[in-house]
């Protein structure tokens, strides 16, 4: 009999949760049922940011709330993080030590303030259980994690924009520590950094890589062909060096020698080519030198950009006559 009466029950609950399904599917008012859940979801969130904002609140100097503003802050998407997701649930804060009634801090500070800052693995921990994978599958072990820098050197929580995510506030980030990169971005030839144009980011991925230099690609050249794909040839007579690696000759922060060059021509190509040279051919700036009335004429090679103006591919040629690099 009990057992009958419980049947029937099971038979009227599906019947009914079915009904309302099949209303929900054909009803035009889609996303209802998400609406509502979202609604329960932010709720629940905001409870439980509650054990945190009923103190930290609107009266606090350094912002607070207005991670409400960012992605952060998106309290009816479920994977969105709560106060205590980053900053540890920090019993012995909130109600203070039982013992010694103390407040103590909280399970992880990202900031030095009222309380010592958290070393820079406990700061990493809790970003890296939600944001893993592709981007930061290299990040142990690399240039940035292994020389104490955590992820909030660089992003903050708080504020309503995060400035090393835009390409324009960028390389401010980035230059607080490294001084000489901003030098380098300020010297007459340059990548457009300081533009805005072209970001740290561009040619670095900062969470690691697997390529040098925390290289976005594999390698410095494959980074390089991003935006310089005309570098990438094939060519029929390659330079090596240029196969090899563009840092060769180039230094891509800035260099004072027009076009970002490492060295002034011709003494950067004789730090490779120092030998004798073949051609002695009568043209070029020996003549200069000679109509200046010098008694021995200055080395044609040795005098200005003279190497580029015979040897103007030094990138690799295609032409069949082109295994010295002249046309
Ligand atoms: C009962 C009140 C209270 C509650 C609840 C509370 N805190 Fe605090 N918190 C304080 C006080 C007091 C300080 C000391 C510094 C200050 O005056 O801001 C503090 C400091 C902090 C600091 C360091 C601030 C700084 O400027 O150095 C952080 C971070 C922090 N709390 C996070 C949290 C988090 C996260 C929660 C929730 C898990 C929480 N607090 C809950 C009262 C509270
Ligand atoms: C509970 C999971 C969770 C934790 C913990 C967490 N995040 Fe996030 N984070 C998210 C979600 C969800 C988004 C939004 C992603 C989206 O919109 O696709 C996000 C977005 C971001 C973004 C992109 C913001 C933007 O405006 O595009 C950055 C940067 C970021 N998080 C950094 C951090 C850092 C740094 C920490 C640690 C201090 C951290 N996150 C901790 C879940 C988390
Ligand atoms: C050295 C500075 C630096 C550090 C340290 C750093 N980031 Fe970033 N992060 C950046 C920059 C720059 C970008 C923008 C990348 C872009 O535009 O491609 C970024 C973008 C992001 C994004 C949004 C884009 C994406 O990759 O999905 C997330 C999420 C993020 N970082 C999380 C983290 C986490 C987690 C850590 C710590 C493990 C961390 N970051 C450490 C500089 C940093
Ligand atoms: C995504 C991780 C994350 C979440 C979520 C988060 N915080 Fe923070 N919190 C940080 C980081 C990182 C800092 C360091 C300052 C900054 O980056 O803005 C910080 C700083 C603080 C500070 C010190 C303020 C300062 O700048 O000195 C307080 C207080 C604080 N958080 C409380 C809270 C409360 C309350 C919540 C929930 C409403 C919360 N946090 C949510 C990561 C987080
Ligand atoms: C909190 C300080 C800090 C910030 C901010 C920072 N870095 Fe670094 N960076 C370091 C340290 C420390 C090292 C390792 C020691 C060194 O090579 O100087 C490093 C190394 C590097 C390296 C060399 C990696 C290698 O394998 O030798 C690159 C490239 C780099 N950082 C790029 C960036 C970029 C791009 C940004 C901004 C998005 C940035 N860094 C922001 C501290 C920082
Ligand atoms: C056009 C691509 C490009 C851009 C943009 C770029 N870098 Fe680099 N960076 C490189 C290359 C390539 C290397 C390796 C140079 C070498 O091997 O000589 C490097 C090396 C570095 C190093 C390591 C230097 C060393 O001697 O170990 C740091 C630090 C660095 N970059 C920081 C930055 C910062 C900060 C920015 C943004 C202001 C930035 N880079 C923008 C391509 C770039
Ligand atoms: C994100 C795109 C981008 C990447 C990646 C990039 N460049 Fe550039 N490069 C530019 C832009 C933009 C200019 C400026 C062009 C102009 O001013 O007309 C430029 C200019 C140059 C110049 C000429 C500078 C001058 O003063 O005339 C050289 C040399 C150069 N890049 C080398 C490199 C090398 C080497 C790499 C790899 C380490 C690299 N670039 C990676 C975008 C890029
Ligand atoms: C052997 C030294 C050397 C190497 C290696 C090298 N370059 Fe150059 N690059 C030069 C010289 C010299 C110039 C100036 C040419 C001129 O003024 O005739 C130049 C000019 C440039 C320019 C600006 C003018 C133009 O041709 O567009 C870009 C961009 C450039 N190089 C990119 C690269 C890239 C990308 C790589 C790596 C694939 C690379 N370079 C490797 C020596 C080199
Ligand atoms: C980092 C070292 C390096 C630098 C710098 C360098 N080269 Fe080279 N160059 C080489 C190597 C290696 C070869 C291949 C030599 C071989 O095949 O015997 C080569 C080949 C050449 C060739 C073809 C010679 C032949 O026998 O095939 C010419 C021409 C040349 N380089 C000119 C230049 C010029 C002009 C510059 C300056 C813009 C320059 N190189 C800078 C290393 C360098
Ligand atoms: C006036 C034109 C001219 C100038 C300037 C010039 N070269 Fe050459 N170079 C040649 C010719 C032509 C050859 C082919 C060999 C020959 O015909 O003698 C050559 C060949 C070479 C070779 C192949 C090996 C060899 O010695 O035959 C290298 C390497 C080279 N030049 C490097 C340089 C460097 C480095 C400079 C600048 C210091 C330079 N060249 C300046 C015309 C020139």
């Amino acid at each position: 009999m009990k057992l009958t009466k419980f049947l029937i029950i099971v038979l009227f609950t599906m019947l009914a949760s079915g009904f309302k399904m099949g209303y929900a599917q054909s009803s035009q008012l889609p996303n209802l049922g998400e609406t509502v859940s979202r609604e329960i979801i932010a709720k629940e969130a905001l409870k439980k940011d509650a054990v945190c904002t009923k103190c930290h609140d609107a009266s606090e100097t350094a912002p607070v709330l207005s991670l409400y503003q960012t992605k952060h802050g998106l309290r009816g998407d479920s994977r969105t993080p709560t106060c205590q997701s980053c900053h540890g649930t920090s019993d012995k804060h909130v109600k203070g030590d039982p013992v010694t009634k103390v407040r103590v801090a909280p399970d992880i500070v990202f900031k030095k303030g009222a309380y010592p800052i958290s070393d820079d693995k406990e700061r990493s921990s809790p970003c890296l259980g939600c944001h893993t994978g592709t981007k930061r599958n290299n990040w142990d072990g690399a240039a940035h994690q292994n020389n104490g820098v955590a992820c909030n050197s660089c992003h903050t929580a708080h504020k309503p924009t995060d400035k090393v995510l835009a390409k324009v506030t960028q390389p401010e980030v980035c230059f607080t520590c490294h001084k000489e990169q901003r030098a380098d971005t300020k010297k007459i030839s340059h990548h457009p950094i300081l533009e805005g144009k072209v970001s740290c980011a561009d040619c670095h991925n900062p969470h690691g890589s697997s390529g040098p230099k925390l290289m976005k690609k594999n390698t410095v050249n494959e980074t390089c062909f991003q935006c310089h794909a005309e570098k990438r040839g094939p060519f029929l007579f390659e330079h090596q060096p240029v196969v090899e690696d563009c840092a060769n000759c180039h230094n891509p922060h800035g260099s004072n020698i027009t076009p970002l060059l490492k060295s002034r021509p011709p003494f950067m190509c004789q730090e490779c080519h120092d030998g004798p040279h073949a051609s002695q051919s009568p043209v070029g700036p020996s003549a200069a030198g000679k109509q200046a009335g010098l008694t021995v004429a200055p080395n044609k090679n040795v005098v200005g950009r003279a190497c580029m103006n015979c040897h103007s591919m030094v990138h690799g040629s295609n032409s069949p006559a082109g295994g010295y690099l002249q046309r």
